[in-house]
């Protein structure tokens, strides 16, 4: 036998003895003395909103005790199936998701179906193929129409507090309608401040191509340009990266921080702006709650397992708190953040 058929042979007896042990720990995975594998998939694990959402999803499963918490970036489709493939073969019972894309909701169920798997979803709702929320999935996010109505009122607020006028004024929403949280969000935040007497003829919508810093840049640079008239900008967008793009296109064309307000949403995503040595027109972000939605989540997905307990189909998380410049340290402390 030449060399290269003893190593091929070597690697097959190799290849066969991973397999065999990894059927063997797969049985002992399912035995009852294991602990309970859970996955819990984020679209977006570099935002600190779901590495939050990882640690007390992490501190549910050390609380509740016997459980491990597998942590995925999901950030498309695929490594989204793929995952649910590997959370199969690794013995996993459920698991919490933050989709990439509503849209692959049916796809999701489908694979988790034929697994057995439960799926509980956190921010994001799945969508039907005919575009309808699937609300027999469960789902814990933050109440968005009421977190935008807030971040309405806040600008306001803020605007008033600077003695703007309102004819040297305008409001850029840097848009994202596709996801149902981001446009309920922003409808919110507009609502208000025409609520409050902003004229609608001068709130400027922009859409974002991506939810991330760059993609909001981009759309608040096309709009700043076509408004060279406009002194004062209020930036209204369905969380910090979104707002911070707003902020930084704003930098871009010579804004001072003073003629600039974004107040964010999320929170833990705006802890480098908020610690920077000089104020930026990131006033501040509302900060509802990530850790109880991996708390929860988890807790819940468990009860549901364990004891056969069904979640709710619907929990909305309200109550943000203003994190600004001067309190930010103290209320993330509060929340042992
Ligand atoms: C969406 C956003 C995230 C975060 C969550 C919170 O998924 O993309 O940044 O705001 O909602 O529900």
């Amino acid at each position: 036998m030449n060399i290269y058929k003893r190593n091929f042979l070597k690697s097959i007896v190799a290849i066969s003895v991973l397999a065999i042990t990894g059927i063997h720990s797969n049985l002992a995975y399912s035995s009852s003395d294991s602990p309970m594998k859970l996955g819990f998939l984020v679209k977006q694990p570099e935002e600190p909103w779901f590495q939050t959402e990882w640690r007390f999803a992490d501190k549910a499963a050390q609380d509740l005790g016997g459980v491990e918490i597998i942590k995925i970036a999901a950030p498309d489709g695929e490594k989204t199936l793929n995952a649910i493939d590997n959370l199969a073969a690794s013995g996993a019972k459920g698991f919490v998701i933050c989709t990439p894309d509503p849209k692959l909701g049916p796809a999701i169920i489908a694979k988790a179906r034929s697994y057995d798997l439960k799926v509980f979803t956190v921010d994001d709702q799945f969508l039907n193929a005919a575009g309808e929320p699937m609300t027999n999935v469960p789902l814990i996010m933050m109440a968005a129409t009421e977190i935008g109505q807030r971040q309405g009122t806040e600008l306001y607020k803020e605007m008033q507090k600077r003695g703007w006028e309102i004819k040297d004024t305008a409001v850029l929403a840097i848009t994202a309608d596709e996801l149902d949280t981001a446009r309920r969000r922003t409808e919110g935040s507009i609502e208000s401040l025409i609520q409050n007497g902003f004229p609608t003829e001068k709130i400027y919508k922009s859409p974002t191509k991506s939810n991330d810093i760059p993609g909001a840049l981009d759309a608040a640079n096309s709009m700043l340009v076509q408004h060279p008239e406009v002194k004062n900008w209020l930036i209204v967008g369905m969380n910090d990266n979104t707002v911070l793009g707003g902020v930084r296109a704003t930098e871009g064309q010579g804004f001072k921080a003073e003629n600039v307000v974004g107040i964010g949403i999320n929170g833990v995503d705006a802890i480098n702006e908020l610690s920077k040595s000089k104020p930026t027109g990131f006033y501040g972000s509302l900060m509802p709650s990530p850790d109880l939605h991996g708390y929860q989540s988890v807790e819940m997905l468990y009860r549901w397992i364990k004891e056969g307990v069904e979640p709710p189909k619907y929990t909305a998380i309200g109550e943000a708190v203003l994190l600004t410049r001067d309190n930010f340290r103290e209320e993330l402390a509060k929340k042992g953040l």
